[in-house]
């Protein structure tokens, strides 16, 4: 019971629709009947500007490493908690990265799949760095220094959230992550590159556009 309620605080923390709320509040716009659709930071610096880009980047990469902390703090803190696990015999050392790999896949699924917005929402990438940066934050800066230097060459984000998707699968073996954050960068990236779906298709098309650019302006 305890490990569910950790993955539904998770969930939910991820679905804090902050994007949608910058676009209610600001705009009085439904921030998924624009641009991109997505509740994203992306799209809200396209449709919202700068100003609430950064507030709602910063908000969704919180999300992210607040969902993974709660999972430490009940394994490390919370002694109802230490005592159950000891009780039922749990090993600690598989156990934790278990339900950290679990809370992280429930955040990034709760942020693109929000209960409060009829489960649509935005693409998981900010809340994918905060979730990488708690799980181990060498591997959350070499994913956000692949995330900035594609961005630096390129000006497109999807490119660089999908590159950065890749290399985090790359960065955790390489880092000597523990198996289950490992397969947490196969299917949190296979995921975040699904979500980018009608990206990998203006890509293609040449119509996709650059940062802060509105996607008229792009075709
Ligand atoms: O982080 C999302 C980004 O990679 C793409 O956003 O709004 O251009 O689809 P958007």
């Amino acid at each position: 019971i305890n490990n569910a309620l950790l993955l539904i605080v998770a969930y939910l923390l991820g679905s804090i629709p902050t994007g949608y709320l910058a676009g209610r509040l600001l705009k009085g716009i439904d921030i998924r009947q624009e641009g991109s659709g997505s509740t994203g930071a992306t799209n809200v610096l396209r449709t919202l500007g700068k100003v609430p880009a950064i507030v709602v980047l910063a908000v969704d990469v919180a999300k992210g490493a607040l969902a993974i902390a709660a999972v430490n703090y009940a394994f490390t803190t919370l002694p109802g908690w230490l005592y159950f696990s000891k009780l039922v015999g749990l090993d600690f050392n598989l156990w934790q990265p278990v339900m950290v790999t679990l809370a992280g896949l429930a955040a990034l699924i709760g942020h693109s799949k929000s209960i409060w917005l009829g489960f649509t929402g935005g693409k998981s990438v900010a809340t994918s760095l905060g979730i990488l940066l708690a799980m181990n934050w060498v591997v959350g800066l070499a994913t956000l220094g692949v995330f900035g230097l594609t961005i630096a060459i390129t000006r497109i984000v999807s490119i660089s959230s999908i590159l950065g998707a890749v290399s985090v699968i790359v960065s955790m073996i390489l880092f000597a992550q523990p198996l289950p954050y490992v397969l947490f960068a196969i299917a949190g990236g296979g995921y975040v590159i699904w979500r980018h779906r009608s990206n990998i298709e203006r890509l293609i098309a040449g119509t996709e556009p650059k940062l802060g650019q509105k996607l008229e302006e792009a075709e």
